[in-house]
């Protein structure tokens, strides 16, 4: 069955990015046997430059119907006036909530070729490869009630509320087992179950679903450990299981640890599989239209999809391959360059790939 795959380069660098991947894409299907179809519509900036709104209609329309998502980045300073309704990054949160990415994946690799570029010590990074599962529906960002209010003593405060349901801890930590079942079996869920009612629940769910993986080992770890446990031996989990605030933070941590963020890429997934993949960096207006922008994080994001929308495993794996030996070949864009590798910009950086592949 012909996949539809729905292609959304938003603002600043998200084009010329997107632009190596849909390369990508089209030699996959030509040479590769993909069988895919491609639609591209405007998001973010550009959807309101061309419909009003960063989240036009049609563009929601057609996420709807396709079978995954390619988003490059939103945002950027000629929009940061705008109301905050129309603002690029609503039309980003618009499309996770409206099509119910409850599953954010987001992998720490750190390529060997790359090892000097992390801000950890080669014996207690090299060989990294984890996976933080980050819940992205749920919890402080979106439970009510929320606001800030004026008491009667006049003293302002404000409040959110982390509030999850047996369902949505449930269907987040059975991905965190499928998902360590295809990787090395080892599941730690995080929580702050000695202050947090909610973590309490959590960890309940959490034991219960382990009930139906008995070939993955659960774990249980606090938060603040869990911090502390990623800077200091960061190689002991394989996959992190946790909620989205928790998730947010940890997964920001984990990849500095990999070096630059032009290299990372995520997928955020709803219950049938169905995903939208991106890079996790943003639109970069420093260095937008320059044809410099690493674009190694979008074509994994196509790895990505390949992987968990795409039901094309071996094709992911030629594509994380392909990255791995432009890499060796030592073409770096600006943000991984080092003295002694060969400085390219993104189109070449992209045709490179395509290359390898
Ligand atoms: P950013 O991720 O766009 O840039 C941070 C730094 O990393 C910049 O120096 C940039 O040049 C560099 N960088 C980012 N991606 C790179 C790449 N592929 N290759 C080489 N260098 C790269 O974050 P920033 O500057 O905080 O935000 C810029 C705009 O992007 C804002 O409007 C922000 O709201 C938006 N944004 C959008 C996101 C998304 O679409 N998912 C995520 C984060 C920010
Ligand atoms: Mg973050």
């Amino acid at each position: 069955m012909t996949k539809k795959i729905l292609v959304l380069p938003g603002d600043g660098i998200g084009p010329e990015i997107v632009a190596e991947a849909t390369k990508l894409l089209e030699v996959l299907r030509r040479e590769h046997g993909l069988v895919a179809e491609f639609e591209e519509a405007p998001v973010g900036g550009a959807g309101y430059d061309a419909a009003g709104h960063p989240l036009p209609e049609d563009t929601l329309r057609l996420a709807k119907a396709a079978d995954a998502v390619l988003l490059g980045a939103v945002g950027g300073p000629r929009y940061d006036t705008l109301d905050w309704e129309l603002r690029p990054e609503r039309g980003l949160l618009g499309l996770r909530s409206e099509l119910n990415l409850f599953a954010n994946l987001r992998p720490a690799i750190l390529y060997p070729q790359l090892a000097s570029a992390s801000a950890l010590k080669p014996e207690i990074v090299g060989g990294l490869d984890i996976m933080i599962l980050r819940e992205l529906t749920g919890g402080a960002y979106f439970g009510k009630p929320r606001g800030i209010r004026t008491r009667d003593d006049g003293v302002r405060e404000g409040f959110n509320t982390i509030i999850y349901d047996e369902g949505e801890i449930e269907r987040i930590v059975r991905s965190g087992f499928e998902i360590a079942m295809k990787r090395g079996r080892r599941l730690c869920s995080v929580d702050k179950a000695n202050v947090l009612e909610v973590s309490q629940l959590w960890r309940e769910v959490a034991i219960r679903v382990s009930e139906d993986f008995p070939d993955v080992e659960l774990s249980h770890m606090y938060v603040d450990n869990a911090a502390m446990q990623l800077v200091r031996a960061p190689k002991q989990f394989d996959v992190i299981v946790t909620e989205n605030m928790f998730g947010d933070i940890l997964s920001d941590a984990a990849a500095m640890l990999t070096g630059s963020i032009g290299m990372l890429p995520s997928a955020s997934l709803d219950a049938d599989g169905k995903g939208m993949y991106e890079p996790i960096h943003g639109s970069a207006p420093d260095i937008a239209g320059q044809g410099v922008a690493n674009p190694l994080a979008t074509l994994l994001s196509v790895s990505m999809m390949l992987r968990y929308s795409l039901d094309e495993g071996a094709l992911a794996d030629r594509v994380d391959a392909a990255v791995s030996r432009v890499l060796d070949q030592g073409l770096r864009t600006p943000d991984i360059w080092t003295e002694g590798s060969s400085k390219v910009g993104t189109t070449a950086m992209g045709d490179a790939v395509v290359a390898a592949l």
